[in-house]
This record gives structure tokens, C-alpha cells and sequence, in this order.
């Protein structure tokens, strides 16, 4: 696995797999990785021949500070984990080659206005801009994203859709400890008791999932029982427990044909998601998470 920091070097690397008739798959991610980061790349080479991965802690998209400073980066493992899991490309740019004095950016409408737009003032278009950048840089014929940020996964599908990127985004499952808790860097923040009490959020779609099966249909009444399995768990906050549409990610009164189920909550100062996509079948419901 090649690790370069500077674009020229990128593109080079990039031309020449280009020119060896490869595809180029993409993984974007801000590091401190996991199965959940390897597993995309794992769809990516079932498709592509060239694997890029990127970790870059993108300051843009932080609202809060002080969970910029506290991110865990440990590249040196990470390297070694992307290698063994089959990345070929490693790009590791820094601020200064990815922002000087940036005057532009890619925002978004009503897709960002609910969820996690709702609570991150600037996250999303931070996002948007990065992975915009990133993907003029590698020029992916293929970039993979985690459902576990479903918002994130939706926008950049959107995205690409609206201004031509001519990239096909796939969405991937959540991968989970064994337990349940979906996998994340900011897990390594928490207590061994903030995790077995963070479980209560898995336990929280669990039971959407119970419910939904045995018919019923109304959001509030859904993230009513949710919330109150999230509170067993002694969150220090909830942010959001919501139905939305899939498509428009705006809040619905009752299940229909395609929805999100999505939480936000607070365990300490870590702040955790997790979601549901619920699709309407022949008979019954589908719920994937
Ligand atoms: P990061 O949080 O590092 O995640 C990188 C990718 O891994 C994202 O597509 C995310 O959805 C996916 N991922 C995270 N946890 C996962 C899990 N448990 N199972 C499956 N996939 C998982 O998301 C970002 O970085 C950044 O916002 C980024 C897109 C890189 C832009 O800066």
C-alpha cells in the first residue's frame, strides 16, 4: 500500500492505475478505523480493481471543538489495518493541502433541515464539501458509505445526483459489536458501563422492529416506546429518536412505503447514532440495521 500526502502524488498514482485499465474504488474516512471502515472496502473490491482509501479528520465538519481535538488518530494502525484489508492508495492529506483559505462550499436544502442537520450547525456542509473535494481529487468510479450515517449517506447520493459527479455511490449495512452497539471511532470514548448503557440504543430499534411487526404504525407512538428504552440506559442527552422519509429525510406521522428510524444520543460527552431503514413489502415490513 502506497501512503501519500499531496494531490499531484494522488492523481499521478491514480493515471497510472487509470491507464492499467482499473477501476478505482473509494473509501472516505476520518480514520481511527474499524471493522465497519474495512467492511466498505470490502464492497468496493467486489466492484473495482484499485482501491483509495482517505483519512483526513475534516476540522470543517466539527461543530464542537473539543470533539475535533479529542478524535482519536492513531495512523500508524490504521495503515497497517487498510493494507491487510486490501487498500492500495492511502491518501493522508493535512489543513494546509486541503484548505487554503477555502471560499467555497457545497451545502444542501431540506435534506440537512431534520436529524443530525437539525442539532450540527455547519456539519453537513462540511461534509458535502470534503467528500466533494476528495472525489475530484481520486475520481472514484465507485465510493462506498456506511448506512450507519444514514443522513450523510442519502445527502451524498443527492449530492452526486445534482451536480453530476459521475460516481456510483453504494450504501453499506452497519456493522456491530457483538452485542449490538454499531461501531465507531468515538466508541473508544466511552467507559466499559457507558457501552453496555449505549446498548440501549440498538435495544431502542429492536423494539421499533417488535413493534412495527405487530403492526403498528404511528411515529409517535414508536419513538414514544423508544425513547423510553433509550432512558434505561441513562443517556445524558437525547438529540432526536425520529421517523422520516427516506427519500426527502423529512418527519412522517405514520410508517409508509420507505423510512428511516433514526437516534442521536449522548453517553457522557460521546454522542452516538444508529438508525433503521423500514421498507414496506408484499406482506409485512422490512427493517435492516
Ligand atoms: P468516518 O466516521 O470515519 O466514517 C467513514 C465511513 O465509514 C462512512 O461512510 C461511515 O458511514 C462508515 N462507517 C462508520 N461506522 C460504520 C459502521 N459501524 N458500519 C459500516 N460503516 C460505517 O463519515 C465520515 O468518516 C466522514 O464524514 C467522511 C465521509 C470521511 C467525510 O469527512
Amino acid at each position: 500500500m502506497e501512503i501519500i500526502k499531496d494531490i499531484n502524488g494522488i492523481r499521478e498514482k491514480i493515471n497510472e492505475a487509470r491507464k492499467a485499465g482499473k477501476r478505482i474504488g473509494f473509501v472516505p474516512t476520518m480514520g481511527y478505523l474499524h471493522q465497519g471502515h474495512l467492511s466498505l472496502v470490502e464492497i468496493a473490491k467486489k466492484e473495482t480493481d484499485y482501491q483509495v482509501m482517505s483519512i483526513f479528520v475534516n476540522k470543517m465538519q466539527f461543530n464542537d471543538k473539543n470533539d475535533y481535538k479529542n478524535y482519536p488518530r492513531e495512523y500508524e494502525r490504521d495503515f497497517a489495518m487498510a493494507e491487510k484489508a486490501g487498500v492500495d492508495l492511502m491518501f493522508t492529506p493535512d489543513d494546509e493541502i486541503m484548505y487554503i483559505n477555502p471560499l467555497t462550499y457545497v451545502d444542501m436544502d431540506s435534506l440537512t433541515e431534520h436529524l443530525c442537520g437539525a442539532h450540527r450547525e455547519g456539519h453537513f456542509r462540511g461534509v458535502f464539501t470534503v467528500v466533494s473535494k476528495l472525489f475530484n481529487i481520486v475520481q472514484p468510479d465507485v465510493s462506498v458509505f456506511g448506512q450507519k450515517d444514514i443522513q450523510q449517506a442519502i445527502g451524498i447520493e443527492k449530492m452526486v445526483f445534482d451536480l453530476n459527479f459521475p460516481v456510483k455511490i453504494i450504501i453499506a449495512p452497519i456493522m456491530r459489536e457483538k452485542e449490538g452497539l454499531a461501531m465507531s471511532s468515538r466508541n473508544k470514548h466511552l467507559s466499559e458501563e457507558q457501552i453496555a448503557d449505549a446498548l440501549y440504543i440498538y435495544k431502542s430499534l429492536q423494539k421499533a422492529e417488535v413493534m412495527i411487526e405487530s403492526g403498528e404504525t404511528e411515529s409517535g407512538k414508536i419513538t414514544f416506546a423508544m425513547r423510553k428504552k433509550i432512558q434505561q440506559g441513562k443517556p445524558d442527552r437525547i438529540d432526536y429518536v425520529s421517523v422520516v422519509d427516506y427519500k426527502t429525510l423529512q418527519p412522517v406521522r405514520k410508517i409508509g412505503e420507505k423510512n428511516v428510524i433514526a437516534v442521536a444520543a449522548y453517553f457522557g460527552t460521546t454522542r452516538l447514532i444508529d438508525n433503521m431503514i423500514v421498507e414496506k413489502k408484499e406482506k409485512g415490513y422490512l427493517c435492516t440495521y
